[in-house]
Formats: structure tokens, C-alpha cells, sequence
């Protein structure tokens, strides 16, 4: 089959752990004969400094005509440290998310039995974590009416949610529920907020629509200290903007790295596959930054695109590299690899799976020596 994939490198180690993730779709390509015809478009810092515009309509205009959107990272430590910036490259992404309708984010967290030691966390109490994380993304307080008082002293960010937004983002994460474990847990703020209250309310009354699920709700203070006490109570959680953007970085740590985490971001009509992680502006271009999180990224865009057993094969690759330590320095500290390698890896795994063992003598070959 053929698809069209608009490719977004963004800032930071974007370029350089998208480059990998494109390397594992070829692969894909090679083997199960598809064809991906890449559409390359920038975002973000780099979208600024060429056009003065985070999200330029040429890259809105490819988005939208594509199968699906892989994206790098966003950001630079030239806005981050400026309140004063009228724009900033996150507009790009966050323009991007609400223009394309792009409302339910699905961040994966997993246990990875080759990384439970790498975690600060006791393996005890992380090993079997499996949650998978239901994140409203076009709502909230991050669209909310934004204001600054003309002596700037009072600033003031609104946050509205609307029955529609919430029930069809609560659909989706008790659909999701019902393939897994059959528990959806809410995270609000009911006791304090108005919008969380209307959560509670919504979601409470569709239940009823799926008896099979057991639902349940914790107040997300209480959520983000459960998350490091018994991240296995979790099942499907479904938060809204704000509370998941917070949680799901929170609960990165139980992988051993943020660098694994992948997310789908999904609309009615388009969907756009990218790690969580951000920029890492220090670690740019020096192709030492994890592509694992981008590398499973394009694996859920193929789950997206009905390739199941595709991704598949990209998400043994990746289990591969990890019980192998053929991985970058923040999983590997005494024998580390360097980015375009590891993608070099699941690359040759994907195309010679079972046989690759022939390559893995040499593998070693092609590791850094100089970090
Ligand atoms: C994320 C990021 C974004 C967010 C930033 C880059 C705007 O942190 O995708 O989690 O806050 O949503
Ligand atoms: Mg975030």
C-alpha cells in the first residue's frame, strides 16, 4: 500500500530521532512492500527564524493531506527563557493540534523488564506497570482566553471544557479499557474546579454505557502521588490538557526513560505520532539523544494505519535493542551508542529479524567510544 506521511524534525534532536524513526519505516516498507512518500515540513523554533511563524499554512496545508504526521520535538532555550516573546515555537504545535482537531492523546507507559533497574523507582513496585494514558489536548486551560493586565501585574488564563469535548475524548478511553483491563480512572480536581465537576458528571453518566469497565476517580494530587506509590492500580486513565501533560511526564519515569515514551495524538480526520519527550536543546546534534521514543511513535502510526503487524515488528526491534543495551547513553552508561546507530540496528532487525543475529557480532563495532 502507499501512504503519504508529513515529517515534522521540529527543533532541537527532533531532526536527528525522526531520521531514525524514518529509517525503522523504511525498513517496514522494504519488507511488508509498502511505499511511504515523505512530505517534509517545518514547525516550531526553526519554522521563527525561516518564515517568523511557528505553524506556516504550507506545513497546515501538508498535515492535512497526509495519512498520518510524524513529528520531532518543539522548543528553544531562546523563547524558553524570554516571558517577553510574542511568539514561540510551542504556538506552532499547540495551532497545530487545535487546527487538525487533533483532541485525544494516547501516551503508553510500560514497565520494560530490560529497564526496571534503570528506573529511580523499586522494581517491586514498577515491574507489570502497563497504563495507558487518555489525554484531552484541544481543551482546557491551554486554549483558554489568555490575559495580561496593560501595568502587568495580573495575568489571568481561562479554562473551559464543554460536554461534547469530554464525552468524546471518555468514549475512546472506555473503548480503550475495554481491550485491556477493564479499568478507566478519571483524574480531576472536582473538589476545587468547575470544569472538573462537569468531567465527574459527564463520564459518571457514560458508564452506563459500558457495564464491563469499572470506573473509578482520584483527585490528580492524589493521582500524582499514587502514580509513584502503585503505578499498577492503573489501567486506561483519562484526564483532561492540563493534568495530563504533568502525569504523563510524571509517569515516564516508571519506563527508566523519557526517551521510550511514544504518543498518538487523533482526530476525526488526521492523527500525529510523537515522543513526549521535548527539544533537549543540549544534546543537539551531538547524535547521543534516545530515537526509541520516536522509533515506537512510528510504530503507533502504523497501528493507526491498520499495519499491526508491522509496528509489530518495529516494537520487537525495539526490545531487541534494549536487551541487547544496544541503546543510547541515558539507558547505557558504560557502553553507549550513538543515535544514528541504534537506528541503524532496529533498521537491520526489521529487515533481517530472525537472522539478524548474524549482524549483532558486529554491532559492537559501531560503538561510541568517544562519550
Ligand atoms: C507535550 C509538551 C507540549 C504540551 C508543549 C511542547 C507545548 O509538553 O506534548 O506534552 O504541553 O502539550
Ligand atoms: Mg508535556
Amino acid at each position: 500500500m502507499k501512504y503519504t506521511i508529513a515529517v515534522i524534525p521540529g527543533d532541537g534532536i527532533g531532526p536527528e530521532v525522526t531520521e531514525q524513526a524514518k529509517k525503522a519505516l523504511n525498513a517496514v516498507a522494504d519488507v511488508y512492500d509498502h511505499t511511504f512518500i515523505y512530505k517534509e515540513a517545518i514547525m516550531g523554533a526553526c519554522a521563527i527564524d525561516a518564515t517568523g511563524n511557528p505553524l506556516p499554512n504550507e506545513t497546515l496545508k501538508v498535515c492535512s493531506a497526509s495519512d498520518a504526521i510524524l513529528f520531532g520535538a518543539i522548543g528553544h532555550p531562546k523563547y524558553d527563557n524570554d516571558p517577553t516573546a510574542k511568539v514561540r515555537p510551542e504556538q506552532g504545535l499547540l495551532r497545530l493540534r487545535k487546527e487538525l482537531g487533533l483532541f485525544c492523546n494516547v501516551r503508553p507507559v510500560k514497565a520494560y523488564e530490560q529497564l526496571i533497574d534503570n528506573s529511580p523507582l523499586k522494581r517491586e513496585i514498577i515491574e507489570g506497570t502497563d497504563i495507558s494514558i487518555y489525554r484531552e489536548l484541544t481543551g482546557g486551560i491551554y486554549f483558554g482566553i489568555k490575559e495580561l493586565s496593560d501595568d502587568g501585574q495580573i495575568a489571568f488564563d481561562g479554562c473551559s471544557y464543554t460536554v461534547e469535548e469530554i464525552e468524546r475524548i471518555a468514549h475512546l478511553a472506555f473503548k480503550e479499557a475495554q481491550t485491556r483491563r477493564k479499568k478507566l480512572t478519571l483524574i480531576d480536581k472536582a473538589n476545587v474546579l468547575e470544569t472538573s465537576r462537569l468531567w465527574r458528571k459527564t463520564v459518571t453518566a457514560l458508564a452506563n454505557q459500558y457495564p464491563d469497565v469499572a470506573l473509578d476517580f482520584l483527585f490528580v494530587d492524589n493521582a500524582a502521588m499514587q502514580m509513584i506509590l502503585n503505578p499498577k492500580q492503573f489501567d486506561v486513565i483519562l484526564t483532561e490538557n492540563l493534568f495530563g501533560d504533568i502525569i504523563s511526564d510524571e509517569a515516564s519515569v516508571i519506563g527508566g526513560s523519557i526517551g521510550l515514551l511514544a504518543s498518538a495524538s487523533v482526530g476525526k480526520e488526521n492523527a500525529l505520532f510523537e515522543p513526549i519527550h521535548g527539544s533537549f536543546p543540549q544534546a543537539t546534534g551531538k547524535n547521543i539523544a534516545n530515537p526509541l521514543a520516536s522509533i515506537l511513535s512510528a510504530a503507533m502510526l502504523l497501528n493507526h494505519l491498520g499495519l499491526h503487524k508491522e509496528a509489530n515488528a518495529i516494537e520487537r526491534a525495539v526490545q531487541k535493542s534494549l536487551s541487547l543495551e544496544i541503546t543510547t547513553e541515558d539507558l547505557n552508561k558504560t557502553h553507549p551508542f550513538t543515535t544514528s546507530k541504534v537506528g541503524d540496528f532496529i533498521a537491520d532487525y526489521i529487515e533481517n529479524q530472525d537472522d539478524s543475529i548474524l549482524n549483532f557480532k558486529n554491532i559492537h563495532m559501531g560503538q561510541s567510544t568517544i562519550i
